[in-house]
Parts: C-alpha cells; structure tokens; sequence
C-alpha cells in the first residue's frame, strides 16, 4: 500500500522535503532533534472550523476530548476558539483550568470519579457531571449535598449498539464497563430528580472510538431519544444531549462522514423529536479535532536483514506511540526526502526491548542506510497523550506550527528529569 496524504492539506512536499504548512521537518530535525511531534495549527483550526460551522445557528457545544491531546497551547487553541471540553479526571479539570479554559463548559465522564476528583470538580463549577453507575450518582449527591450544591447531573446511558471499531475502543455494549443500562437508566432518573444534592441537566452516550460510519451513532441517538420521551412523559425534563465522541478519521483508506454530513444526520433526526429539538447539543470530539493535525518525526538509525525480513530502526518507539502496538493501529509513514533507489518493503520498529515496539509492517519506502527522516502520519491524538517513558526514554518535544511560525510547546523530557520524584 502507498501511504499518500492528499487529505492532509498541510503537509507538502517541496524541494526542501516534506513541510509542515511552510516549515521543513529537515529543519524541525536539525534545531529541536529526533523523535518530534510535530502539529499544524492551520489544521486544528480547519477541524474546528468544519464542526463549527456545521452547528452554526444551533444551541450547541463542543467540547474537545482532551485526552486525545492535552498539551495546554493545544488547550489553549480550543478555548480561545470556544470549545468545551470533556474531561475524565482531576489532573484534566487541572489541565483546562490552567490552560484557561472555563469550568462552567466542562462535562466530566468517566466509571471512577474520586471523592476528591467529584469535590474539585463541583467547587469549580463544571456545566455537568456525566454520571456512569448508581453508586457514582449517591456519591456525588452526597458530596454536593454536604457542600450545599446542587450537581448538575447527566446519566451515561449505555445504548448497547456495536461501533464495530477495535474492541479495545468500542464502550457502548453492555458488555463494557461503561454507561448505566437503557432499562435501568429511567428509574435511575426518578432517583436523581428528588435528590436534594444534584440537578438533573442532561442525557448523555459515547459509543466508542475511531467509528467510520453512520449507523451506529443513529442506533444509539435513537436509544437516546426514547429515553428523552420518556422522560418527558415522566415530568424529568432535560435540557441537553450529549452524543459523545467517536467520529473516526482517515488513516489510511477509511471514508468517515464529514463533520458537515454527520452533523446534518444528527440534526435531521433531532429536528424530527419533540423534545430533543428544544434541547442544546453537546458533543465530546478527540481524534476528529487533533488526530490528523499532527505527526512524529523520526530518524532512521539501522537497517537490518534477519531472515527475509527487513528492518528500519528509527528513533521513535512504543513508548512514544502505542497505537500500533497496542490496537495494531496503522499510522502511514512517508519519507521526508526519499532517496531516489528503488522502494522496499521494512517493518518500521523502535529501540525498546519488546517484539510488540512496531510502528508499522511491511512498509514500501525509499531509504538509505541511517539518518533519514521519517514522518509518522496522523499522529495527533493518542500520541504523545499516551506516551510512557519505558526503557527510560524521555518524552519527546511537541512542536507547534503556524504558517511561518515554530513554537516548542513542550520541551523534551530530559534523563535527569526522570528519576527527580525518586528516592
Ligand atoms: N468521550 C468519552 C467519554 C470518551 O471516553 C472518549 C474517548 C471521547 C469522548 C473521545 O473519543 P474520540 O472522539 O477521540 O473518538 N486511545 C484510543 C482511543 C481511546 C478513546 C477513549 N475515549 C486510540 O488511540 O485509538
């Protein structure tokens, strides 16, 4: 397969190599070193600008996963650009609030919220708590109640419907951790609307990851939209729905919906229910906003032979990028300046001592023997985000592009730095 990247805009090839918008990843190499992540603003603010648009004229909020990517200039971009964010722990609430983001367009997801995280969380004032258990709800009602707050207050309802994506990703089964069952969530409701410690705001799902068509997010919106009706007809009225996130991107052959198709699907269908139209729509996007906004840049340092496979030995590993390894997640990975013999076919591995370090299989490229320059394509979310310091490898530096313009966002990681916290 050839890895083209005609959907990625911002990324050229011009006799200086390959450029991000107009800075060379030869020169990112020689200033900042190898391995780099590398992200383009021009395309944060295109992604952004495609799910804006979409909702233009709609009561809507979008809150940025910022799991996906919680660098703070990255944080910063979406707040400045009137994002939301879905958050999953105190460390995120932290995260938003430093980067300045505000509390009140915050939901807050996730099965183990902590005493301290739920106590955080309601001083700060967070817009919802997207509840996931019967024992999350009495908890955090206790706790609000003890505080002399009312939490505002959205079930995660599990629709059971299959976003047929990697299992380790998909989160709307029932047989997932996550959510409260469809039929366990009305009586659930009943509960939380005479609860004197919370405030019922909103009906929530998120089905999972990387989710390249339609179908399931209908089939969940439709289980959603029930519940909504009866509700309604129970006098528990909501004043938001929450989608979730999910929405896939391209990789390399997927034809995920664009924002403007999906949101018309979404729309369309909401127009069409009584109570759902009044309601403000939320979504929780990650990938769709950072995944295909950024790359890692790494340099060839052997080529081997065993066997009749060969190897490229780049400086970037599993502990910079765990997707292959860990979902056999496939990122393209092109040359910067290729050479001009004939392509052959590598597995693309790192240094760390574990036959699952790959960063890519069988990948037809134009090398020579060390020292190249290879950029590892749709690497802006769930990169650096998940990145460990195993083997003690310090975490690279992240670098922000913008036109021109070059922005270390992040210094990379120095040895030392890794055992300060130790004794
Ligand atoms: N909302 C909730 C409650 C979530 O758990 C997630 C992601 C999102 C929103 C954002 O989903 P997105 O729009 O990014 O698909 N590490 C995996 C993906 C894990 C996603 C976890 N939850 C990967 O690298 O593919």
């Amino acid at each position: 397969m050839q890895d083209d990247f005609a959907h990625l805009p911002w990324l050229s090839r011009t006799e200086r190599g390959l450029c991000v918008e107009s800075i060379a990843l030869t020169d990112i190499a020689a200033q900042h070193g190898t391995p780099a992540w590398v992200y383009s603003k021009q395309a944060l603010s295109k992604h952004w600008q495609a799910f804006a648009d979409a909702l233009s004229g709609r009561k809507a909020l979008i809150c940025y996963a910022m799991k996906a990517n919680p660098n703070l200039s990255i944080l910063r971009f979406f707040a400045e650009a009137g994002a939301g964010f879905d958050i999953v722990s105190g460390g995120e609430l932290a995260r938003v609030l430093q980067a300045g983001g505000s509390a009140s367009t915050i939901v807050f997801s996730g099965v183990g919220k902590r005493r301290d995280e739920i106590r955080d969380a309601l001083t700060a004032g967070v817009k919802c708590f997207n509840v996931e258990s019967a024992a999350e709800l009495r908890r955090i009602g206790a706790i609000a109640a003890d505080l002399g707050l009312r939490a505002p207050i959205s079930l995660r309802v599990n629709p059971d419907v299959d976003a047929k994506s990697h299992p380790y990703i998909s989160t709307g089964l029932k047989e997932n951790k996550f959510g409260i069952a469809h039929q366990e969530a009305l009586a659930l409701y009943r509960e939380a609307a005479k609860h004197p410690g919370l405030k019922v705001v909103g009906i929530d799902c998120h089905i999972g990851s990387q989710i390249t068509d339609m179908p399931p997010f209908m089939a969940a919106l439709e289980k959603l939209l029930e519940l909504i009706e009866q509700l309604h007809s129970q006098g528990i009225a909501l004043s938001h729905l929450d989608l979730g996130g999910g929405l896939g991107i391209r990789y390399t052959d997927e034809d995920p919906p664009s924002p403007a198709a999906f949101m018309q699907s979404i729309v369309d269908r909401i127009e069409r229910h009584p109570q759902a139209r009044e309601m403000e729509l939320i979504f929780e996007f990650g990938r769709a906003l950072v995944g295909n906004a950024g790359l890692l840049l790494t340099r060839l340092e052997y080529v081997k032979q065993n066997g009749d496979r060969l190897f490229a030995v780049v400086d970037a590993a599993m502990n910079d990028l765990i997707r292959p390894a860990l979902y056999e997640g496939y990122h393209p990975i092109i040359e910067v300046h290729p050479t001009t013999g004939e392509p052959k076919l590598y597995d693309v591995v790192g240094p760390v001592c574990e036959s699952g370090d790959w960063l890519g299989k069988a990948r037809s490229l134009r090398l020579g023997v060390e020292d190249d320059l290879l950029a590892i394509l749709s690497a802006g979310a769930y990169g650096m985000a998940m990145s460990s310091n195993y083997n003690a490898r310090p975490r690279a530096i992240e670098l922000l592009v913008d036109g021109t313009s070059l922005r270390v966002i992040r210094e990379r990681e120095t040895v030392a730095s890794l055992w300060q916290s130790e004794v």
